[in-house]
C-alpha cells in the first residue's frame, strides 16, 4: 500500500533573511511570533548556507523575508550565490529602496527581482498594507527596468481586492511587469489571523476568475500571467510544495530549517537547526524532514485514495492549523473527515457577505480597523 521512500536532489531555498518590514500586511504568512534582529543569522552563517546548498545541488535561491533589503549584506550574498552557479530571485516590498540601491543588486548579478503589489489604487493597496508604500512601489518598478533587469510581480488576491484583478494587470502591464503572480491567499501566520474578513465569496472568486481568463486572452504572451488556485474552494487540496520535503527547503532568520515557509505553525515537530546540523544531513536524515515523505505516514482516507499520488494528501501545515494533527488528510479535500471545517468556514463567508461586499467609496471594506496588522 506504501510507496518506496524515494529523497530528491533539492531544487530551490528559500533564505528568509529578516523579518523585519516595513509593511504590515493583513495576509502575510510569516509567523505571527516574528523574529527579532537579535537572532538573525550572520553573514558568514549566509554564506556557508549557499555553499552547502550548492554542494547538495540547489540551484535556485530566493532572497526573502519580510524585507531582505534591510540586511545592508544582500550584496554580499548575491556575489557568492552568483560565484556558486545559483540563480538568484529577491522578493521585495520595494519600500525605502533607491535607484542606487536597484543598480547595485544589478552589479551584485542579481537574476530578477519579484515586487509585490497590493491594489490598483494607492488607496486601498496603502490600507491592505498598513502603511504608504504604492507610490514607492510604482518608483521602483522603474528602477529595476531601467537597470535592464526583469520585473517580476506578484498580488495576493484576497476579499479586498479580488475585485479589482483586471485593473491590477493592467496596472502591472504598465509598470513593465514580465511575469505576474495573482496569489490567492494561502491561511496560514497572519492571514489565518484574518481569515474571516479576507476569504472571498464563491461570487467574487468566479467573477476573478472571468477576470483573469479575459486579460490573458488581450494580453497573450506580453505578460505571464499565474493564477495561484484559491485553496478553500477546491474539492481536492493542492499538493503544497510538490509533497513534503520533495523540492525545497526554507531557512528562517535564526537558522531553522523548514519544509516549506510555514511549517514552523506546526507546534508538535521539532525543526533542526543550521547552527547544530549541515543542510545535507537535515534534507537526508533529520526526522521533521522525513516525517511526510513518501506515502507509508499517511492515515485513511489518504492510504488507500488514488488521488494521493497527485495531492500527497494536502498541506501538512494546513491539516495542523485546522484539526491540530499534522498527518491528518488536508480538510480542504471532500473526503477528508474534517471538511466540515472548511465547508462550515466558507459557509459564514458567503451567508454573511453580500456578492459585491459593502464597500467605502475608496473601495476599502468598512472592517479595515479590526483587522490585525502584521507586527503591530
Ligand atoms: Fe507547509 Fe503546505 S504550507 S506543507
Amino acid at each position: 500500500m506504501g510507496g518506496t521512500l524515494e529523497i530528491n536532489i533539492p531544487y530551490a531555498l528559500t533564505a528568509e533573511l529578516t523579518h523585519r518590514c516595513p509593511l504590515h500586511c493583513v495576509y502575510c504568512s510569516n509567523p505571527i511570533e516574528l523574529q527579532k534582529r537579535e537572532r538573525e543569522l550572520t553573514t558568514p552563517d549566509w554564506i556557508n548556507i549557499l555553499e552547502e546548498a550548492a554542494d547538495l545541488g540547489i540551484v535556485q535561491v530566493h532572497l526573502t523575508g519580510g524585507e531582505p533589503l534591510l540586511r545592508p549584506d544582500v550584496d554580499r550574498i548575491i556575489k557568492r550565490a552568483r560565484e556558486l552557479d545559483l540563480y538568484v530571485n529577491l522578493i521585495t516590498s520595494g519600500v525605502g529602496v533607491t535607484e542606487k540601491r536597484i543598480r547595485q543588486l544589478a552589479h551584485a548579478g542579481i537574476d530578477s527581482i519579484q515586487l509585490s503589489v497590493q491594489a490598483p489604487t494607492a488607496e486601498l493597496g496603502d490600507a491592505i498594507a498598513g502603511s504608504f508604500a504604492h507610490e514607492y512601489k510604482k518608483r521602483t518598478a522603474a528602477w529595476i527596468r531601467e537597470a535592464g533587469l526583469p520585473l517580476h510581480m506578484n498580488v495576493v488576491l484576497h476579499r479586498q481586492n479580488i475585485h479589482a484583478v483586471e485593473e491590477m494587470i493592467e496596472l502591472c502591464v504598465s509598470w513593465g511587469a514580465e511575469r505576474l503572480e495573482l496569489a490567492n491567499a494561502q491561511y496560514y501566520g497572519w492571514a489565518l489571523l484574518n481569515r474571516q474578513h479576507l476569504l472571498p465569496t464563491k461570487a467574487q472568486l468566479a467573477a476573478a476568475e472571468e477576470a483573469y481568463a479575459r486579460a490573458k486572452a488581450r494580453y497573450g504572451r506580453q505578460i505571464e500571467l499565474i493564477w495561484v488556485i484559491p485553496d478553500y474552494y477546491e474539492d481536492f487540496p493542492k499538493p503544497c510544495m510538490g509533497g513534503w520535503s520533495s523540492i525545497s527547503m526554507t531557512v528562517t532568520p535564526d537558522g531553522r530549517v523548514l519544509p516549506c515557509m510555514a511549517a514552523s505553525g506546526i507546534q508538535t515537530m521539532k525543526f533542526e537547526s543550521v547552527k547544530e546540523k549541515s543542510l545535507k544531513w537535515i534534507w537526508e536524515e533529520s526526522p521533521s524532514f522525513n516525517a511526510y515523505r513518501g506515502f507509508d505516514w499517511m492515515v485513511e482516507p489518504c492510504r488507500s485514495c488514488e488521488h494521493r499520488f497527485r495531492d500527497f494528501g494536502g498541506c501538512r501545515c494546513q491539516a495542523f492549523l485546522l484539526t491540530g494533527d499534522s498527518q491528518q488528510a488536508d480538510p480542504v479535500c471532500s473526503r477528508s473527515p474534517h471538511h466540515g471545517i472548511i465547508t462550515g468556514i466558507i459557509s459564514s463567508i458567503n451567508d454573511t457577505n453580500t456578492e459585491d461586499h459593502e464597500r467605502t467609496d475608496s473601495g476599502a471594506d468598512p472592517l479595515f480597523p479590526f483587522y490585525s496588522y502584521r507586527g503591530r
